[in-house]
């Protein structure tokens, strides 16, 4: 059953058309990281045109289709109950993507090798959020990531229940094979960011890589 469409407007005038579904998981809604991640990217700070992208936890595709349109090759990936809906809005944008496109199955902490070779960017938005996805989560980012590999991690700072825990854990265990920067909020879009919304730049330590 069709769903309500969110529309993300390009600055260049035409506007992202993304199907969201009332009755699925988490991934079926575009989650506002995605949003703060997309226009982010549009911003033009990380050159992605021709580009190998790949996003992780793509729910709509909303971040993946955005970096398709600034010419980014891309594949979406997520779980397999996702893939009929990431087919939807890549259809619903096919005529603004300048680069390429493409969705696949990845789970978490499964085998990565048709990923590769490692690509130039992953990205993630919303993708902290449970507890026992934490450790498949870091290594498939382990398994994925070359030494030029650049992970953009996008993610909303939440104050209930077990949540500031899970982001604690989370920062813990990426630092160690990983070196983090925070892009402070002034380099975000000036309409799309908010001070409880935060971007990571990521990249593998040298010293993680096997010698
Ligand atoms: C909160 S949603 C965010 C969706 C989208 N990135 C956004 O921000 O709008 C989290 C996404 O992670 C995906 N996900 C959760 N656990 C996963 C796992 N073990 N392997 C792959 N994807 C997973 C979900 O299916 C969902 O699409």
């Amino acid at each position: 059953m069709p769903g309500l469409v969110r529309e993300l407007r390009l600055r260049a005038g035409p506007a992202l058309r993304l199907e969201q579904r009332a009755a699925g998981g988490e991934g079926s809604v575009v989650w506002d990281a995605a949003l703060v991640l997309a226009k982010f990217l549009e911003r033009g700070a990380p050159p992605l045109p021709r580009s190998r992208v790949l996003e992780l936890g793509a729910g709509t595709g909303a971040v993946g289709i955005m970096a398709a349109a600034l010419g980014a090759n891309v594949t979406l990936t997520d779980l397999e109950e996702l893939q009929e809906l990431l087919a939807v809005n890549i259809e619903m944008n096919r005529h603004l993507v300048t680069g390429s496109i493409q969705a696949k199955v990845l789970k978490w902490g499964e085998d990565v090798s048709e990923f590769q070779p490692p690509p130039d960017y992953i990205l993630m938005a919303d993708c902290i959020y449970y507890e026992e996805s934490l450790e498949p989560l870091l290594k498939t980012l382990k398994d994925l990531t070359g030494p030029e590999t650049c992970v953009l991690c996008c993610y909303e700072q939440r104050t209930m229940g077990k949540n500031p825990e899970i982001e604690r854990r989370y920062l813990e265990l990426l630092q160690v094979d990983f070196e983090l920067e925070k892009i402070p909020l002034d380099k975000h879009d000036e309409e799309y960011r908010s001070a409880d919304i935060h971007i990571l730049n990521i990249h593998r330590k040298p010293t993680s890589f096997p010698s």
